[in-house]
């Protein structure tokens, strides 16, 4: 099994480092176009695994395609991250361009391959990456919501003085301010949160969540890593060993909760196929007016994207 990670930026990187050391797959292949980072990053990698004790042979690429061909997985990290004061959606017109290139010399030498995009705003280049790519949507997705329940989980942990190990959640939308988590669909070891939380602690963890990614650009004056490139690599775990899991994860949609031609964060089954299952959960009416409007400024960007002067399609 082969996965390329394509940007050796920290998000790349971190994501590269994380596959190696959970040591499933054989070869991991880190691609940037800035000569020598990726071989140098990768080159330093590979000399932990004998002190992480992993096989999996990591290696370097500066811009040669030719070296991720016949990947069962690539991830898309490339792009330029926030800089604070900045939205997701202020990239799109760099991030774009990028994705695309990316896609297209992906698909070239790995037609059967997954892509999974991390690159922001996450939703809409997802679409790029589709668009592009010219295969089935169940191949082409997001990583967002195992990142943004991932923020969500530990704040509760912390709250709650409990393990992030026992708290399962769902959460749903854009990977935006947007976003729905949804307490309601929330557990700590199978008891509802709301059971061991006051309303108002639990409210202002849902806020929080939602600002997660820009508190994180305000102290650092740039986008995170750690957790980006780890949710990333659970989610190349999750198809590389068919494990079925369900995670959030930005999906095509195609009549699923009401919404038609749209990538969003939906609960998704991850196997060897890709997007195995669109989990479709019962919303009441607050948590499906909070989804349309996620819905609704994702839909917006997309239109940016869709009336860019060299459209994608
Ligand atoms: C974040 C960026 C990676 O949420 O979107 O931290």
């Amino acid at each position: 099994m082969k996965v390329t990670v394509v940007g050796a930026g920290n998000v790349g990187a971190t994501c590269a480092n994380v596959i190696a050391t959970n040591d499933f797959v054989r070869e991991v292949v880190l691609l940037d176009i800035k000569e020598g980072i990726a071989e140098g990053k990768s080159l330093d990698m590979w000399q932990t695994a004998p002190i992480n004790l992993y096989d999996t042979r990591i290696t370097g690429s500066t811009n040669d395609y030719e070296k991720t061909a016949g990947s069962d997985v690539v991830v898309i990290t490339s792009g330029l991250p926030r800089k604070p004061g900045m939205s997701r959606d202020d990239l799109i017109a760099t991030n774009a361009g990028i994705v695309r290139g990316v896609t297209e010399n992906i698909i070239k030498y790995s037609p059967d391959t997954i892509i999974i995009v991390v690159s922001n705003p996450l939703d809409v280049m997802t679409y790029c990456a589709y668009l592009t790519a010219h295969i089935d949507s169940k191949r082409v997705f997001g990583m967002a919501g195992i990142l943004d329940t991932a923020r969500y989980r530990a704040f509760l942990a912390e709250a709650l003085n409990t393990s992030p190990k026992d708290i399962q959640a769902v959460l749903m939308g854009g990977h935006g301010d947007t976003m729905v988590p949804l307490p309601r669909y929330t557990t700590v070891a199978g008891i509802p949160v709301t059971e061991l939380i006051s309303k108002e602690k639990l409210d202002a963890i849902v806020q929080r969540t939602k600002v997660g990614g820009g508190e994180l650009v305000n102290l650092m004056g740039t986008s995170a890593w750690y957790a980006p490139g780890a949710a990333a690599a659970q989610m190349v775990e999750a198809i590389i060993k068919d494990q079925k899991r369900i995670f959030p994860c930005c999906a095509w949609l195609q009549g699923e909760y009401g919404l038609k031609d749209i990538y969003l964060g939906v609960p998704a089954k991850l196997g060897k196929n890709g997007i195995e299952q669109i989990i479709e959960l019962k919303l009441n009416k607050d948590e499906m007016e909070l989804l349309t409007s996620s819905a609704k400024s994702v839909k917006e960007v997309m239109s940016v994207l869709d009336g860019m002067q060299t459209p994608v399609k």
